[in-house]
């Protein structure tokens, strides 16, 4: 039943919708009116209407329908797709609230399923979104770029994890043309939508609340646009409210995110390492930020250590962030490198105006940089695009073999001070 709702749109009304009530009547007209359509295209009458005009007439670009009075909304979808012309993105609202019935409409072919009653915000969201998949083959862009989880981890609090991803994230979908979701699992002081001047929204506060609620409907509800290629999930709850839960919605929104997008971004704070270590086993790469201190360097080694033994498939990038230009190094490059047994995939340096610009225009740092500061942006994009597409021998290969255990690799080093000099 798929076939019907599928494939490209002719030339036909672009909107036609078929309701059961004068309040949904009235608050589509509006919205239909914002979109160049005609207001006298909202018909009353529901998915019984629907079924007998479009048995006699050419079938619409987008099709609103109404099952609120329909008995068997399944068995009648099924019926309109009997008489709706291929090409027809239908959106369908009803009073049902069954995640069952949800999946069966999309899989009957539906493009959207609207719970009664809905905010004439989600009908802007819904109308959005069909005429995002009629502007672009969905299908074949899906099929060209398989999904892509990178993992952003930040060794240390305040190495700039949360910079990285946020702007990792925008560049997925700017530069990269990939719908992509920013999953920022800070619940607590999370800043993925403050960074985008975004509210964060009950999302993903409701998402760990509410495991069992998380499917494909949920994530387009909850998600917060920051632009057509770019969505986040983020929180800020309450300090007072603990964080409970065994990690379920974590996993849940992972899946059903990797359905809908075409890459993900997770903000993984580290402690989620240790609670939720099932958060890293799926993704294609892990970012794992640092800086060139001493601390920073003990936690690298430990975290580069925990990702080989936990989620030894994933591909690892470092990156050393807000890097000062200068002699100003607690720890120079090479005693880093030497110290973490391999490479510094990237060296982000320090740019306090870049960083307080895009803070104070709620934008990403990488939309800010330019010059010195934008190549390293660049450079992380490519290399996660990279590292996802190619399934050869992982940067772990990279770590070079030393006879000494990493962690007394870093003790000689702090037992001689004046290494540690840059
Ligand atoms: N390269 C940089 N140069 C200058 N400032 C930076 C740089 N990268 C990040 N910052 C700044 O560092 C601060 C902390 O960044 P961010 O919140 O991204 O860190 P984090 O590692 O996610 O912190 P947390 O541990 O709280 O999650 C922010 O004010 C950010 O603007
Ligand atoms: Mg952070």
């Amino acid at each position: 039943m798929n076939a019907p709702f599928q494939a490209r749109a002719g030339l036909r009304d672009p909107f036609t919708a078929f309701v059961c009530d004068d309040s949904t009547a009235d608050m589509l007209r509006p919205v239909a009116v914002e979109h160049g359509w005609s207001p006298e295209k909202v018909n009353k009458g529901g998915l019984r209407n629907a079924v007998q005009s479009l048995s006699v007439s050419a079938s619409p670009t987008i099709l609103f329908v109404d099952l609120s009075e329909s008995a068997d909304p399944l068995n009648d979808i099924n019926a309109l797709a009997e008489v709706c012309e291929p090409g027809t993105v239908v959106i369908a609202a009803g009073q049902v609230n069954d995640v069952r019935l949800y999946r069966d409409l999309v899989a009957s072919g539906i493009h959207d399923y609207l719970l009664k009653p809905f905010t004439v915000d989600q009908l802007r969201d819904t109308f959005a979104h069909a005429q995002s998949i009629l502007s672009g083959p969905r299908g074949e862009a899906q099929a060209d770029k398989p999904h892509v989880l990178t993992a952003v981890i930040g060794v240390r609090g305040g190495v700039g994890a949360s910079t990285i991803a946020t702007s990792l994230a925008w560049l997925m979908g700017e530069k990269s043309h990939r719908s992509t979701a920013l999953l920022d699992l800070d619940v607590h002081f999370g800043t993925g939508a403050l960074a985008l001047d975004l509210e964060p929204g009950r999302g993903l506060t409701d998402a760990i609340e509410n495991p069992s609620r998380i499917d494909g409907l949920f994530i387009e509800r909850a998600m917060i646009r920051a632009n057509e290629r770019l969505s986040v999930l983020s929180a800020e709850a309450p300090l007072h409210q603990p964080l409970v839960t065994d990690g379920t919605a974590f996993f849940q929104l992972q899946e059903e995110m990797k359905n809908a997008f075409e890459s993900t971004v997770l903000d993984l704070p580290r402690q989620m390492l240790i609670q939720y270590p099932h958060m890293v086993h799926d993704a294609h790469v892990a970012v794992v930020v640092s800086e060139l201190t001493l601390a920073a360097t003990r936690d690298t080694i430990r975290v580069l250590a925990w990702i080989k033994s936990n989620a030894p498939q994933t591909k690892v990038i470092v990156a050393a962030n807000r890097v000062p230009s200068g002699g100003a190094l607690e720890i120079s490059k090479k005693d880093f490198e030497q110290s973490i047994e391999r490479d510094v995939d990237i060296i982000f340096p320090e740019d306090r105006k870049v960083a307080a610009q895009a803070a104070k225009l709620g934008k990403p740092m990488a939309e800010i940089a330019s010059g010195k500061m934008s190549a390293p942006f660049t450079q992380l994009s490519n290399m996660v695009l990279s590292h996802a597409s190619d399934d050869g021998a992982t940067a772990e290969s990279k770590v070079a073999t030393g006879g000494k255990s990493l962690v007394d690799n870093l003790k000689s080093m702090l037992a001689k001070p004046k290494d540690k000099a840059a």
